[in-house]
């Protein structure tokens, strides 16, 4: 499906639509199946929308105990290690809502990267969806870096065979994040029924242009490799990450 560009013109305002968003998507997918499967993003872009989640105006509208929470990607440290993508996802959410214990299904980044990576098929093995060994996740949020990666997808060759995996363990250096990483991959990505890619300040707006140009470039573009099948894809921005695009 095309994506679904949308622009704020602040922070703020990309904040307020993407969490009333995301209420209005676990709420009618827990109507419709019973249950929601959230997928949520490191890095720092989300943490104001999972912040703003955990007011009550907006955390009382959420069945929390029937929502599953996964990672599309986490770093290789412990739990509670200040890069723990989960730990900063408990932070800013988890430890101020009503989740249920039993339905955090975080990666764990503590193991060896191979096994953590095993351990994580697995888990999406149980919520398997038709016959694909992985589930359909109701809504998937994902951030953008400024090299155009996203979740642990980097920018460069990539073993044809890995992509035929669900889950990966790779090793790319961004900034001064750790480097070892454990990801999903676009065929997990692209099985969701709503993605959200939240991107904001200018220093996005460069790989923004280049995401939304006419040229496709998969390996050095990861983010151009999340397109559901069916689901939708949309682009929630700020308007300096939307610099350079014509809207
Ligand atoms: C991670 C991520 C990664 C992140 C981007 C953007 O674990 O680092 O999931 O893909 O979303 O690097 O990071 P910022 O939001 O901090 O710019």
């Amino acid at each position: 499906m095309k994506p679904i560009l949308r622009v704020y013109k602040n922070k703020h305002a990309l904040t307020q639509a993407v969490t009333a968003q995301i209420v209005r998507i676990l709420t009618s997918s827990c109507r419709a199946r019973g249950r929601a499967l959230l997928c949520l993003s490191g890095g720092s872009s989300p943490i104001d929308v999972y912040q703003t989640l955990a007011l009550p105006e907006f955390s009382r509208k959420v069945p929390w105990d029937k929502v599953h929470f996964f990672w599309g990607d986490e770093r290789c440290v412990s739990p509670d290690d200040p890069e723990s993508n989960y730990k900063n996802a408990a932070d800013a959410l988890l430890n101020f809502i009503p989740a249920d214990p039993e339905k955090i299904h975080r990666i764990k980044g503590e193991l060896p990267p191979k096994e953590a990576a095993l351990d994580y098929q697995k888990v999406l093995q149980d919520f398997s969806f038709g016959p694909l060994p992985w589930p359909g996740f109701d809504l998937v949020i994902l951030g953008m870096g400024e090299d155009g990666h996203t979740a642990s997808l980097f920018p460069g060759a990539q073993d044809p065979d890995e992509d035929l995996l669900p889950v990966l363990s790779v090793s790319a250096r961004y900034k001064n994040r750790p480097a070892d990483r454990i990801t999903l991959t676009p065929m997990v990505f692209n099985s969701a029924r709503n993605l959200i890619f939240l991107v904001s300040g200018e220093a996005k707006a460069a790989a923004v242009r280049q995401v939304f140009s006419s040229r496709q470039d998969l390996p050095l573009l990861p983010a151009q490799r999340i397109l559901p099948r069916k689901g939708k894809v949309f682009w929630q921005l700020d308007s300096a990450a939307a610099k350079y695009l014509q809207v």
